[in-house]
C-alpha cells in the first residue's frame, strides 16, 4: 500500500538540554504493523507521544494521515480523534463501569447520543472479548481485562491508526496472551498500528516492520525476520541478548521510564 498513515520527518524532541530524538524519520503505511522496539529510555514512548502531539516536538515535522500534525494551526483534537492510544497503564476510571468508560468519551469528544455510545460500546467490547463485562467495574477484572477493555474503548472512538505502548509490559506473564490475541485481530483487520513492545514473538509474527531505537535514533529497521532474526548492529544484537537474558531483562524492565504514561488520570 502507498498511502502514508503516519509520516515522521527529521524529528527531534529535547526536554532541556536532553535529546530524547536526534532526528526520527519513518512512515507508516495504511494497514502496516510497525513494531519499535529498543532498551529503556531510547525515546520509544517519546516518539508514539509527538505523533499526536502529547509532547510537542523540537524540530521536524508530523503527518498522520495526510494531516501536518505539527502545524501551529492544526486542529489537534480533530487528529488526536483518529488516533487510539493504548498505554501500559490501563488509565480506567474506577467508578465507571466498563460501559461507562467506552461510553464516556465517545459522548463527551464525539458528542455521540447516550444509545449511540452504548451500543458501539457493546460492538467494541464484544471485539476484545469482554461482551460479559459491560457492567463490570474495572476493580473485579484481570489487569489483562482491563487492558482489553481500555483497548475497547480506544477502538470505540473509531481511529485510523492506534498506538500501543507496552500494553503487555504492566501484565503478569498469563495475562499477556489474550492481549496480544486481540492486538493480533487487529492487525488481521488491516489496523495501522505502531507498538512499542518487549515482546519479539510478537514482533516477528505481526509486524510488517519491526524498528530498533536505541540512543534517540533508529539504528535499523526492516522486516522482523531480518531485524530480529538476521540484526545488521552490534546494538540490536546486545539489545537482543540482554531481553533473551532474563536476568538482564530485569534490569530492563526495572529501569524507571521517565515520562509518566499517559495524560488523563488513574
Ligand atoms: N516529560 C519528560 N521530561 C523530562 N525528560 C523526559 C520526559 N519524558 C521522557 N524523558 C526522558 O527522555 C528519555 C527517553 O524517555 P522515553 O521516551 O520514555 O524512553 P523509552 O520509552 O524508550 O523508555 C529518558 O531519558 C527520559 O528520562
Ligand atoms: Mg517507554
Amino acid at each position: 500500500m502507498s498511502t502514508s498513515e503516519i509520516r515522521v520527518q527529521d524529528l527531534h524532541k529535547s526536554f532541556g538540554d536532553n535529546e530524547v530524538l536526534k532526528g526520527i524519520d519513518l512512515e507508516i503505511a495504511q494497514g502496516e504493523v510497525v513494531c519499535v522496539i529498543g532498551p529503556s529510555g531510547s525515546g520509544k514512548s517519546t516518539l508514539l507521544r509527538c505523533v499526536n502531539l502529547l509532547e510537542e516536538p523540537t524540530g521536524g515535522r508530523v503527518f498522520v494521515g495526510g494531516t501536518e500534525v505539527t502545524d501551529p494551526d492544526v486542529d489537534i483534537d480533530a487528529v488526536r480523534r483518529r488516533i487510539g492510544m493504548v498505554f501500559q497503564q490501563f488509565n480506567l476510571f474506577p467508578h465507571l463501569s466498563v460501559t461507562g468508560n467506552l461510553t464516556l468519551p465517545q459522548r463527551r469528544v464525539l458528542g455521540r447520543s447516550k444509545d449511540d455510545a452504548a451500543r458501539i460500546a457493546a460492538e467494541n467490547l464484544a471485539r476484545v472479548g469482554l461482551a460479559e463485562k459491560a457492567d463490570a467495574y474495572p476493580g473485579s477484572l484481570s489487569g489483562g481485562q482491563q487492558q482489553r477493555v481500555a483497548i475497547a474503548r480506544a477502538l470505540a472512538m473509531g481511529p485510523d491508526v492506534m498506538l500501543f505502548d507496552e500494553p503487555t509490559s504492566a501484565l503478569d506473564p498469563e495475562l499477556v496472551g489474550d492481549v496480544l490475541a486481540v492486538m493480533r485481530m487487529l492487525a488481521d483487520e488491516g489496523m495501522t498500528m505502531m507498538v512499542v513492545t518487549h515482546e519479539m514473538s510478537f514482533a516477528r509474527e505481526v509486524a510488517d516492520r519491526v524498528v530498533f531505537m536505541d540512543g534517540g535514533v533508529i539504528v535499523e529497521e526492516g522486516a522482523p525476520a531480518q531485524v530480529i532474526g538476521r540484526p545488521a548492529h552490534e546494538r540490536t544484537r546486545h539489545f537482543l541478548s540482554r531481553l533473551l537474558d532474563p536476568a538482564m531483562a530485569d534490569v530492563e524492565e526495572g529501569s524507571g521510564e521517565g515520562s509518566g504514561e499517559g495524560e488523563s488520570s488513574h
